[in-house]
């Protein structure tokens, strides 16, 4: 069975209440529950992680080879400013796929910047938890077409 990490970053675990006019009403838990339906029903494996701490991202990525097929990944604000996790994932090699809840080009302007997206297979962003069930259904579709 194909295995697949999320990782959600720093401040995800706060969704719900955290700035709703940008993020919306979903939680954390909501999103990571209909993951896991998509995976259940796709027949993959999910594991999920969330973290604040950008080292501890680091070695999530890092341990990641011969035990992952691929990752699904929402750096936060790390996206703008994380030379070490995007570092880890072009050392990686694993089939990544990057979301994010908000369209981070049409806010502030130090958003409009992801030094993730140049060492990721694709980005998708702006449409909230359908990010996420979107980026899944990718790296799943990308997956079984690699077999
Ligand atoms: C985010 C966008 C980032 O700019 C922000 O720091 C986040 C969430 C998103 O999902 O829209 O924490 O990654």
């Amino acid at each position: 069975m194909r295995k697949i990490l999320v990782i959600h970053g720093p401040n995800l675990n706060l969704l719900g209440k955290r700035e709703p006019g940008i993020y919306g009403n979903v939680t954390l838990q909501q999103i990571n529950s209909a993951l896991k339906k998509i995976a259940q029903k796709r027949k993959v494996s999910l594991v999920i992680k969330q973290s604040n701490h950008e080292g501890k991202i680091v070695d999530l990525i890092g341990k990641m080879k011969n035990k992952y097929h691929a990752l699904l990944i929402n750096p936060a604000a790390y996206t703008h400013t994380s030379v070490a996790i995007r570092d880890a994932l072009a050392a990686s090699g694993v089939l990544t796929v990057e979301v994010h809840l908000s369209n981070i080009y049409a806010r502030e302007e130090f958003r409009q910047k992801s030094l993730i997206s140049p060492v990721v297979k694709g980005t998708i962003m702006g449409f909230g938890l359908k990010s996420y069930l979107l980026g899944l259904e990718a790296l799943i579709d990308l997956l079984s077409m690699s077999t």
